[in-house]
């Protein structure tokens, strides 16, 4: 008898910010130059343990970091600084800045008869995908500003599976923070990590990239 394993997964759910575009450079030098102005310094070794977490909550790290205390008037006024120098230098990116494999294995999803949708913590998330061109390969887009919740709550991936209409059970995510493998495990949906296998050690799978991903790894999740 020949036994075909049918795949369960209809739905593709991607983090953005380290798994669609790496803009943690730019999140890098916009909290550095806000650092550097509150009179102490912010490494990339800060920088790698925001990656997922929210601007208001990475404001809050940045500043127990440095030994400084702001009221919640400070905090909004610096959080917005930071994102206007975010904003203007993502307001410069370009198709050219996507990550290796991750249009064509939208369009490998889509072609397959798919579902995708994109669920980000971040609020710029409309901003990137129109100026790297790719918000058309998307089914929904979920991010920063439709929930209250952050990773590892899985709210933003379960309104995004919502939106395509698939059960969690049938969703797989793509992520590349431990929070966001997490959330996705705390939703009832399947993991892929993009990254080191050593860090995303709760992943279902782990690649270094969307260009190693393909329908045949997809399957056997
Ligand atoms: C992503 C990034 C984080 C960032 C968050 C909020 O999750 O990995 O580093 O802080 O989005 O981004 P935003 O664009 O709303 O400031
Ligand atoms: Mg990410």
């Amino acid at each position: 008898m020949i036994n075909i394993k049918m795949s369960a997964i209809k739905a593709c759910i991607f983090d953005l910010d380290g798994v669609i575009v790496d803009t943690a450079v730019y999140h890098y030098k916009a909290w550095k130059r806000l650092a550097n102005e509150l009179g102490f310094d912010f490494t990339e070794e800060d920088n790698e343990k925001l990656k997922g977490v929210s601007r208001v909550r990475s404001l809050e790290l940045i500043l127990q970091w440095g030994g400084v205390t702001k009221t919640d008037a400070e905090k909004e006024e610096l959080a917005n600084r930071k994102n206007e120098w975010y904003v203007e230098m993502i307001s410069h990116m370009t198709p050219a800045e996507i990550l290796p494999g991750a249009k064509e294995f939208l369009e490998t999803c889509r072609a397959a008869g798919l579902k995708t949708a994109l669920g980000s913590a971040s609020k710029n998330s409309m901003t990137i995908l129109n100026k790297i061109n790719l918000a058309g390969l998307f089914d929904a887009i979920i991010d920063g500003n439709h929930v209250s919740k952050p990773k590892p709550d899985p709210e933003v991936f379960l309104k995004g599976a919502e939106a395509v209409g698939v059960p969690p059970a049938n969703c797989v995510v793509f992520e590349d923070a431990i929070a966001g493998i997490e959330a996705a495990i705390n939703g009832g949906m399947k993991a892929v990590g993009i990254g080191s296998p050593q860090v995303l050690t709760k992943a279902n799978l782990v690649v270094s990239g969307l260009d190693k991903m393909n329908l045949e790894k997809l399957n056997a999740l």
